[in-house]
């Protein structure tokens, strides 16, 4: 059998990284061709996170860099499909919501090539993140969808997508966590910074909606005002960097920093007395780890993340920074148990439902 993965950005590697090595058990035989669309390039945002994932070296590099969407979009398409001729997969597995996963989909189905989409399901509701027109794209066409949480039934039903296409599976950037736990817990990086593990907030920042316009300059503003009640330790995503860069904002005491490995930044989550995101993967490993996050968005895809008593929607509202320091002092008892599922071992259902299906 021959498998073919698709991945482009951060998140796509630490999704993708358990279900190759579970594929890779289950079928030793079998050709796993890994394709790195280059969405993401910097060492940083790429190369580290492949070496400590333990990703093997990609076997094709599509290097389609930054552009506007159409442009990604469109490049990774076209260097896509030559690569899919001559592999010639029985399936293609892409993961999450980017736009690599977009023209990695739709590139496979012109083709006329089955696709299985790791992390189905979600949805925001909101057609203005990019995310969404890319998820609702891939769950259309994926022939596999893998779910991670309960309410990913309805929101597929509800676009008439049969039961049977659906995996209830979990969770595998969990799955990575879990297998990470170990050498994260064993690095602390908060000592590094001279932190006392639960004294202070981590914070990163990268939609376009918070960063590309002018609520950037006031949440940064915000986060200064937050760092004279606690250290708030901001590793800086390329586009925010770039966005702050052109912007006039009062960095304050804020600490600051590239992009971080990510058993550097498990180790910092683990420890932060509280998070402030508007990721969608972070909202998940707070949420198996039990710290509390405040999430600036208006929605979350991740409704269990707040159900699970963890996370705070604060609205797309810079202003409800200044709430946190209450909120924190106010919370009650640690939230229990993760979503079903969550618990190191969705890869290995993902194995067993691509090999039962060949
Ligand atoms: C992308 C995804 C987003 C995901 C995020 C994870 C889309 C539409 N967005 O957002 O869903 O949550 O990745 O990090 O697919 N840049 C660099 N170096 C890099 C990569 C990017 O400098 O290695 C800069 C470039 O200026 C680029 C900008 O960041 O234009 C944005 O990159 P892009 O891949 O378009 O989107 P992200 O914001 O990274």
């Amino acid at each position: 059998m021959r498998i073919l993965y698709v991945v482009g950005t951060r998140p796509n590697f630490v999704k993708t990284a358990p279900v190759i090595g579970a594929l890779r058990e289950r079928l030793p035989e079998g050709r796993h061709t890994i394709v790195h669309t280059g969405q993401h390039y910097d060492r940083l945002m790429s190369e580290v996170f492949l070496e400590e994932l333990g990703v093997p070296a990609p076997d094709h590099m599509l290097e389609v860099g930054s552009g506007s969407h159409a442009q990604m979009t469109a490049r990774t398409m076209e260097r896509l499909e030559p690569v899919l001729v001559a592999e010639a997969p029985d399936l293609v597995v892409v993961p999450g919501d980017v736009n690599s996963t977009l023209a990695a989909t739709l590139t496979a189905v012109k083709l006329g090539l089955p696709v299985a989409h790791v992390e189905s399901g979600l949805r925001s509701f909101d057609m203005t993140m990019p995310e969404e027109v890319n998820r609702i794209v891939a769950d259309r066409f994926s022939e596999l969808l893998f779910l991670h949480s309960e309410e990913a039934v309805a929101n597929l039903r509800a676009e008439g997508i049969p039961d049977e296409r659906m995996h209830m599976v979990g969770n595998t950037m969990i799955d990575t966590l879990v297998a990470l736990e170990e050498r994260f817990r064993s690095v602390d990086s908060a000592a590094r910074l001279g932190l006392e593990p639960g004294s202070y907030a981590l914070v990163t920042l990268h939609r376009p909606a918070l960063v590309d316009g002018p609520l950037l300059a006031e949440t940064v503003a915000r986060l200064s005002a937050l760092a004279r009640e606690m250290p708030v330790v901001f590793p800086v995503h390329p586009r925010t960097r770039k966005m702050m860069e052109g912007a006039d904002v009062d960095r304050g005491d804020l600490l600051l920093s590239e992009p971080l490995g990510y058993l550097d930044f498990l180790s910092l989550l683990a420890d932060a007395g509280a998070v402030l995101t508007d990721s969608g993967g972070i909202q998940e490993e707070t949420t198996y780890l039990g710290i509390p996050c405040f999430t600036l968005r208006d929605n979350t895809e991740r409704p269990v993340t707040v159900s699970a008593g963890t996370n705070t929607l604060l609205g797309l509202d810079p202003q409800a920074i200044a709430g946190i320091p209450a909120a924190l002092a106010a919370r009650g008892p640690a939230p229990g148990e993760p979503p079903p599922l969550w618990d190191g071992h969705a890869a290995e259902r993902i194995a067993d439902v691509i090999v039962g299906e060949r």
